[in-house]
């Protein structure tokens, strides 16, 4: 739990009274918190954060970065280590219960998650009514909506057993639905889970796998996959996880508030940057063009950016584009494409930023979504997939913190105010006397 910073404040001279103390609170690593929450009743002021650079939203224990050093815990094991010793059923575990599983607690939670696999016949009628062209984010943003109506139980989010059916379920369905959205644009026909398979391996399976023949999944292309899934599984308070936990903080459904998890991920600026990696890759095309890119990336004139670089909170290497980096030049190696340009390219152009003193000044590193592209595309994997992947690997991370938020006595629907700066009350102008 959280403690007091052992009573010590930070003073304010703001608003009405002179001078205001305000505490301040301690986590168990990482800095201090200056607790604001009675700032308006003591002041009659605000904070302003656009972009909450400074604001904690909330107390959490389920992920830890320190963006200087490049450290990432979940549950306090470090990234690096559960990438290379579990796999994602046993990483979700630890995310949703805090301990990493017995053997028995493990084979129990990978039957639960196994078991519910399946979708209600209804949502492949309603992949159905999408164009073929639709982006396989839409479709999923509807789906994962959509199973709110098929979950109708699940809206007592105060009872701890619904809760975790929910978790189940979305954990268990999103493969699911992320291959009917690709296997609907592809126009080839919808495939159904099957249960000797592993979680990565399904998903190759419903991918890939036709009707009319065996599917033998490739173990090296599952054990990449589940990689990218751990990579990706929760980073504590991100946008769409903020998203997620504003949703949650109305009572909405938790189908609901992932559904806005998914919509909030799509953007280029979050999970949306590794199709974009891949876009930028291609259009570098060879590494003699990478120079002009790097002056494009840092001409303020231009809104191109270095996709796959810079990052809110790491100020360092992000530790899960160092896993993604030795785990590319693994798997390429085994697919025997080893000589991949792109990744040619992605390793110059990250060498070049890295000794540029634009990226040194600003601190800006390579990021997760700089090679799970380029592992993605070399699976075969089409660009459109690649941030519904990213998706459906973090449903584990915004379910956890959406049942964490649920418990969280402390937990008030969320409600930022603002700095009005529009105009002040004014008479009304009928119509006749305007212009
Ligand atoms: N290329 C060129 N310049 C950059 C880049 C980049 N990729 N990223 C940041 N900068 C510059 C930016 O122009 C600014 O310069 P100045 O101080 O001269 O105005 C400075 O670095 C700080 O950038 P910022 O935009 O204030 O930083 P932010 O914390 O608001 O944005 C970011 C973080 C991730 C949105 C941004 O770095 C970015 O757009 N990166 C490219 C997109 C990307 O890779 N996103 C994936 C993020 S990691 C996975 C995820 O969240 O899903």
């Amino acid at each position: 739990m959280t403690n007091t910073g052992n009573g010590r404040t930070a003073k304010l001279e703001a608003g009405h009274n002179q001078v205001t103390e305000l505490q301040i609170m301690s986590g168990s690593v990482g800095p201090d918190v200056i607790d604001i929450r009675k700032l308006y009743a003591q002041t009659g002021t605000f904070t302003y954060d656009p972009g909450f650079t400074s604001t904690a939203a909330c107390q959490s224990k389920i992920t830890y970065i320190d963006g200087d050093e490049g450290v990432l815990l979940h549950r306090g094991y470090r990234i690096e280590d559960l990438a290379e010793h579990c796999d994602f059923l046993e990483v979700c575990y630890l995310i949703l219960y805090g301990e990493l599983p017995t053997e028995a607690e493990k084979a129990k939670f990978v039957h639960g998650v196994t078991y519910h696999t399946m979708v209600h016949e209804q949502i492949l009628n309603l992949i159905r009514g999408f164009r073929r062209d639709a982006h396989p984010m839409a479709v999923l943003i509807a789906m994962v909506g959509a199973l709110s109506a098929f979950y109708h139980e699940d809206l007592d989010i105060n009872d701890p057993h619904n809760r975790m059916i929910a978790t189940y379920r979305l954990i268990a369905k999103m493969p699911t639905i992320a291959s009917l959205a690709y296997k609907y644009s592809a126009g080839q026909p919808f495939m159904y889970p099957q249960n000797r398979h592993t979680y990565a391996g399904n998903f190759l399976h419903m991918m890939f796998g036709v009707p009319c023949e065996p599917y033998e999944v490739d173990p090296v292309l599952a054990k990449a996959l589940d990689r990218i899934f751990i990579l990706h599984a929760d980073h504590e308070q991100n946008a769409s996880t903020s998203t997620v936990r504003l949703v949650g903080s109305t009572g909405a459904s938790p189908y609901a508030a992932i559904s806005a998890g998914i919509a909030s991920l799509w953007g280029p600026a979050h999970g949306g940057a590794n199709e974009a990696v891949v876009q930028m890759l291609g259009e570098v095309g060879s590494v003699d063009k990478i120079p002009e890119f790097i002056k494009r990336a840092k001409d303020k004139d231009d809104p191109f950016r270095l996709m796959g670089f810079g990052h809110r909170v790491y100020k360092n290497y992000d530790p899960r584009a160092g896993v993604l980096k030795s785990s590319a030049d693994e798997v390429l190696e085994l697919l025997g494409q080893g000589d991949n340009p792109k990744l040619a390219i992605a390793r110059e152009l990250e060498r070049i930023a890295l000794e540029d003193d634009y990226f040194q000044e600003r601190k800006l590193f390579p990021n997760v979504d700089f090679y799970s592209g380029i592992i993605l595309e070399a699976m075969h994997i089409p660009t459109s997939m690649f941030t519904a992947i990213f998706a459906l690997a973090r449903t584990v991370g915004w379910i956890a913190q959406w049942n964490e938020m649920v418990e969280d006595p402390e937990q008030k629907i969320g409600r930022p105010r603002q700095l009005y700066t529009g105009p002040a009350q004014r008479a009304f102008v009928p119509m006749d006397q305007r212009g």
